[in-house]
């Protein structure tokens, strides 16, 4: 049966300023997937079975925003196909929480429909079409969910006219993150538009704050790629400061960040949209369980541990 799968993705630093032309490294998280698969349709149509929606979505009858039925209709035009389809769709990643579920979804869409119909897609490709469907989920995406996830590998991304820049990052040596779930779903759409109406009512001193995330970026980067994993906790702290200035943090946010940096994590921040979703901390390999311990103590729906190679 024609498969597609897709990962997940972890901003590690830049989100939000990455939008404003500023760069940010994302890595894509292996272990949690969306997957779909695609059967031909003994009736007429195609049909797209959400699973953990608890939805079923006639493609012709959807509504032009349905970002599910989008994606079917952009891949299927791709290949000039055409067929009655019934068309599952089921993810581990956890929705509107900053680990890439829309993207991921509409990625398993694209390689499901390609496998079944014998098409080969590079994944700029890919990571194109996703693209159209992240402008419903987020107004005005970056495209770096669709990039890493399409790709399925650590990129430095900055947006770009036409193109973006995309190129991978070295990480001399891996390290370990907990990542915590608010249990808050919270629209990337919402918060990436509250940044914009601040930047239009203050832009030097919006500005300004995408210039001190591009600098922590740069600091990062180079850590990475020297094997100083020692500097990313502080510079994770660095980044989620501005990330409060950019008013997107939450209570519950800085409540985790508390419990994981009580419990001897090396530093923390938001990842992703904000105001709910998930934190980050970078942890040293033997405090990892403790730091988990006390962030579901602190009321974390539910935490990931993840090796960053
Ligand atoms: O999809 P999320 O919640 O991981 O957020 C994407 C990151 C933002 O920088 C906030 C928005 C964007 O389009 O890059």
């Amino acid at each position: 049966m024609p498969v597609g799968s897709a990962c997940g993705k972890i901003i590690l630093f830049g989100e939000h300023a990455v939008v404003y032309g500023r760069p940010a490294l994302a890595v894509p998280l292996s272990q949690i997937r969306a997957r779909a698969t695609v059967v031909a349709r003994a009736k007429d149509g195609i049909v797209i079975h959400a699973r953990d929606l608890g939805r079923d979505i006639v493609v012709n009858d959807a509504l032009v925003e349905d970002a599910l039925a989008a994606i079917t209709r952009l891949t299927l035009e791709k290949h000039g196909a055409a067929e009655n389809l019934d068309i599952t769709v089921e993810s581990d990643i956890p929705l509107a929480s900053g680990l890439g579920s829309g993207a991921a979804i509409s990625t398993a869409i694209v390689r499901a429909l390609s496998t079944y119909f014998e098409k080969v897609l590079a994944p700029a490709e890919i990571s194109a079409l996703v693209y159209e469907t992240e402008k419903m989920y987020h107004g005005t995406p970056s495209g770096i969910d669709n990039t890493v996830i399409a790709y399925e590998q650590a990129v430095r991304f900055r947006r770009g006219t036409p193109l973006p820049e995309i190129t991978p990052f070295q990480i001399a040596r891996p390290f370990t993150l907990v990542i915590a779930n608010t249990g808050i779903a919270s629209p990337t759409k919402i918060t990436v538009g509250d940044v914009r109406r601040g930047w239009e009512q203050e832009p030097a001193r919006y500005e300004k704050i995408f210039d001190n995330i591009a600098a922590i970026v740069e600091q990062a980067q180079e850590a990475l790629a020297r094997g100083e994993n020692e500097m990313l906790g502080e510079l994770m702290t660095l980044n989620q400061r501005e990330l409060v200035a950019l008013g997107v943090s939450s209570r519950e946010i800085e409540n985790l960040l508390e419990a994981g940096l009580r419990a001897g994590a090396g530093g923390g921040k938001l990842s992703g949209g904000g105001r709910g979703g998930n934190v980050i901390f970078y942890v040293e390999e033997e405090r990892a369980e403790e730091v988990r311990r006390a962030v579901l103590e602190a009321g974390a729906a539910g935490v990931i541990l993840t090796r960053v190679v």
